[in-house]
């Protein structure tokens, strides 16, 4: 028996609201109608955008057509990737390739539009087919599903399901004959999917994989860490990392060090303490350690093991380079003291934010507060800059090396491309 999965496309795979949205806005107010409100969107999403345009907007046939193309203006330029994968899309896809399912997508949405979405979010992998209607051309969900299945699929012997989030779906599914998935994340409401009739309703993704994989291991996430000397601009980059990663679909936990949990949380305000002044060097680069072997095994572990994407601000390269340059503790003393804590767990990538000790040191003297790390003079900063350069010699492959010395969103854009590429590389 040949286990085969079709998957709508929005709603159910990605969130695309934001690009067909302001697609259709765009072709309102080009064609002299007024702005649609918010319920009036809504509904736009799912059933083919010529039946919207008649239905919601009350246009008649030659403008609803005028309409389309006066939206596919827009869309197919920006719109399309004005869009987003569903938490926890990638993990079901990969979980289903994991377990020999075969998958396809039948759309309403234009096959060529179809593809560059799911290639822009580096789906395309997944799926054995990609069938939505040509340009301008019509196609009823039946037909596409169709479409979409294996040549020989047989309605006796294959196992054979639609997921999708409207009546649509479910109503192409029946027309097929084949068993149907109403997921209640997307556009389409519960009532709407029962009423037409799918054999199952999930209300989360998570409902899909336990309901097709009973049982399956989740596959691997990724564990990323993020590095700099104090002021290289960690926080604003952190934040439109956060943004990217989530967008196309990997589900994202952030954490820190030293901190992350409890215990090491509690540590943190040891470590931190600027009462604590008599601490002596080989004392923090312990604490630093116990902190991190509690975040490893309670976080960083299970989380990755949980197949999410653990994006931490500062790992073990902090130690090395503040404890082992900074404090002149040396390299290999730091990573010996850290060796059981880190017990071979290691990013996958660490991005390091490239800004010298005198660039960081300018900009932490407009911060107001300085914790007592930052309190330490120029020349700790300066071997902490050492020590970090000393680590991506050692290991360049690890290290996503960006000039932090550029525009916010600039600096951002290269390293959203890369880490994208790098998660995608690892999938
Ligand atoms: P934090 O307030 O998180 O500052 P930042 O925003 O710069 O990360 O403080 C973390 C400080 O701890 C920072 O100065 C670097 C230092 N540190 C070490 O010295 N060793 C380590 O192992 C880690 C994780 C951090």
């Amino acid at each position: 028996m040949r286990k085969c999965v079709i998957f709508d496309l929005d709603g159910t795979l990605t969130r695309s609201e934001e690009g067909i949205w302001n697609s259709v806005k765009y072709a309102a107010e080009k064609l002299g109608f007024p702005e649609p409100d918010a319920q009036t969107l809504r509904r736009f999403i799912g059933p083919p955008l010529g039946y919207s345009f008649r239905e919601y907007m009350g246009m008649d046939d030659a403008m609803a057509e005028k309409a389309v193309e006066t939206y596919r203006e827009r869309y197919n330029v920006v719109g399309l990737f004005e869009n987003r994968v569903f938490p926890g899309i990638r993990r079901l896809l990969r979980t289903l390739k994991q377990e020999g399912w075969y998958i396809a997508v039948a759309t309403g949405k234009p096959q060529r539009t179809s593809e560059r979405v799911i290639a822009h979010f580096g789906l395309d992998r997944f799926f054995e087919k990609i069938c939505g209607p040509e340009f301008g051309h019509h196609a009823d969900k039946t037909e596409l599903i169709r479409r979409a299945l294996p040549d020989d699929w047989d309605a006796q012997a294959d196992e054979v399901w639609m997921v999708g989030d409207r009546k649509f779906d479910v109503e192409g599914a029946i027309g097929v004959g084949v068993k149907s998935i109403g997921v209640g994340y997307g556009y389409g409401s519960e009532e709407e999917l029962r009423e037409a009739g799918c054999t199952a309703y999930c209300a989360a993704v998570q409902d899909v994989i336990d309901l097709l994989c009973p049982g399956a291991q989740p596959p691997q996430g990724a564990f990323l860490s993020i590095e700099g000397l104090d002021g290289s601009g960690k926080g604003t980059q952190l934040r439109l990392l956060t943004d990217v990663i989530d967008r196309f679909g990997f589900e994202l936990q952030l954490s820190r060090e030293p901190g992350g949990c409890a215990i090491s949380e509690k540590l943190r305000e040891i470590i931190l303490d600027k009462n604590n002044a008599e601490m002596d060097d080989v004392t923090e680069a312990l604490l630093y350690a116990a902190s991190r072997a509690q975040h490893v095994r309670q976080v960083i572990r299970p989380a990755v093991a949980a197949g999410r994407v653990l994006l931490c601000d500062r790992f073990v390269d902090s130690s090395v380079a503040y404890q082992g340059g900074g404090r002149q503790l040396g390299v290999q003393r730091v990573l010996e003291i850290n060796a059981p804590a880190v017990d071979g767990t290691m990013p996958m990538a660490t991005i390091y934010l490239d800004v010298d000790h005198e660039t960081s040191m300018a900009r932490r003297a407009a911060a107001t507060e300085l914790d007592r790390l930052e309190l330490a003079g120029d020349s700790f900063h300066a071997r902490t800059e050492a020590g970090y350069r000393e680590l991506i010699r050692q290991d360049p492959e690890r290290f996503i090396v960006v000039d932090a010395t550029r525009a916010p969103e600039e600096i951002g854009g290269e390293i959203a491309e890369k880490v994208i590429r790098r998660l995608m590389e690892a999938e």
